[in-house]
């Protein structure tokens, strides 16, 4: 390995920053050696903090149905083909039934922005769901709303939320948007989550178009800054239906190597192996928490529904039923000597660094 890497990288180690063009240097200079290196650290970090453990949380798919026309997004508005679904509240509050008794103590409610969650519906949803199952935490990710709405929600007992910043970088967001799409009004979002006192997940797509290293390394200069409790990184994978179906997906050794660099600069951040990365490789996930990841989301959705919530092509666990799911992942986390943890997996407030 060069020295200016190492050196590099044991910087990361010992400070958790870098400037911009140091994270540019590290991903520019990246190779199998520096790969593992890193991938050694971060995996140390963990298993320091949290230990050899991946967290589960139970995904549920509540609507595919989005005001929203994100160019890379299978389900944007524009795509006519997308057969719409929407579950009821009594169908999303069975689902996290089942998760339950599956032994989950995390449920996350995805969706496209869908005005029919008004905040009565979700705060209604929220009520029965923690009636029902008192320790179980709930995530929300359904996308931008207004403060007075995140409040709502927040006072209803929702734990966490989930909003993907997409990317760090202002021109690079507006080229991946349409133009009603705002990136101020994105980050707005994602403070007022924070001040509200949720458990909050920022991240991006790894190789979607137009994206540089220079970029990617604004993203991890955000990420070090914003200070999230969750980071959510995938590779882009073209849909048919977009305008960006002849695009090239990212790179999965890259996404691997991100999530080492984000272990490494928040040590305690909740980092899952996303299923995009699952669905560009067979061993994606595995490999993703080889490089620090922690946390998995298997589908929770019901099975008639999964292939309709499709962002990208080919999605991987859409025919599995959800204990089939756990018990796959359960083989291939014990493949790679970790161990699943059913819990509520909360974020480490007081990770000693
Ligand atoms: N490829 C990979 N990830 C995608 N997402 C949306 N479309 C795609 C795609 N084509 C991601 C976005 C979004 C999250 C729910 O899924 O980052 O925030
Ligand atoms: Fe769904 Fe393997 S994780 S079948």
């Amino acid at each position: 390995m060069k020295n200016e890497m190492r050196a590099l990288i044991d910087k990361l180690i010992s400070e958790h920053r870098l400037s911009t063009e140091e994270y540019e240097a590290l991903l520019l200079g990246r190779d199998e050696e520096t790969a593992a290196y890193l991938a050694a650290a971060a995996v140390s970090e963990r298993d320091r903090l949290y230990g050899p453990k991946v967290f589960v949380r139970g995904l549920i798919e509540i609507s595919n149905i989005c005001k929203n026309d994100c160019n890379y997004c299978g389900i944007r508005r524009s795509n006519r083909s997308c057969e719409r679904y929407r579950l009821t509240p009594e169908e999303i509050a069975a689902c996290a039934d089942e998760g339950y008794t599956l032994g989950f103590r995390t449920v996350v409610l995805q969706g496209g922005e869908d005005a029919f969650f008004t905040d009565e519906v979700l705060v209604n949803l929220v009520h029965a769901i923690k009636t029902e199952h008192p320790d179980m935490a709930v995530t929300l990710s359904l996308g931008e709303r207004t403060r007075e709405s995140y409040r709502k929600l927040r006072e209803a007992g929702v734990d966490r939320y989930l909003l993907r910043h997409e990317t760090a970088n202002r021109e690079h967001y507006r080229s991946l948007h349409p133009a009603e799409m705002d990136y101020d009004n994105r980050m707005r979002c994602l403070r007022d989550l924070k001040e509200l006192g949720f458990q909050t997940g920022c991240g991006f797509m790894v190789g979607s178009p137009n994206q540089t290293m220079r970029h990617l390394a604004e993203d991890l200069s955000f990420i070090e800054s914003f200070r999230p409790e969750m980071c959510g990184i995938g590779p882009f994978l073209p849909h048919h239906a977009t305008p960006y179906a002849d695009m090239p997906a990212g790179s999965a050794e890259l996404t691997c190597y991100l999530l080492s660099i984000l272990r490494l600069i928040h040590p305690a951040l909740l980092l899952p192996a996303t299923t995009a990365l699952g669905t560009l490789h067979p061993q994606g996930r595995e490999l993703g928490i080889r490089a620090g990841a922690n946390v998995l989301m298997p589908n929770l959705s019901p099975v008639r529904v999964r292939k309709q919530y499709e962002l990208y092509d080919n999605k991987i666990c859409t025919g599995e039923e959800s204990a089939q799911c756990l018990r796959c992942l359960e083989v291939r986390v014990q493949s790679v000597g970790c161990e699943i943890d059913r819990g509520r997996g909360d974020f480490l407030p007081e990770a000693p660094t």
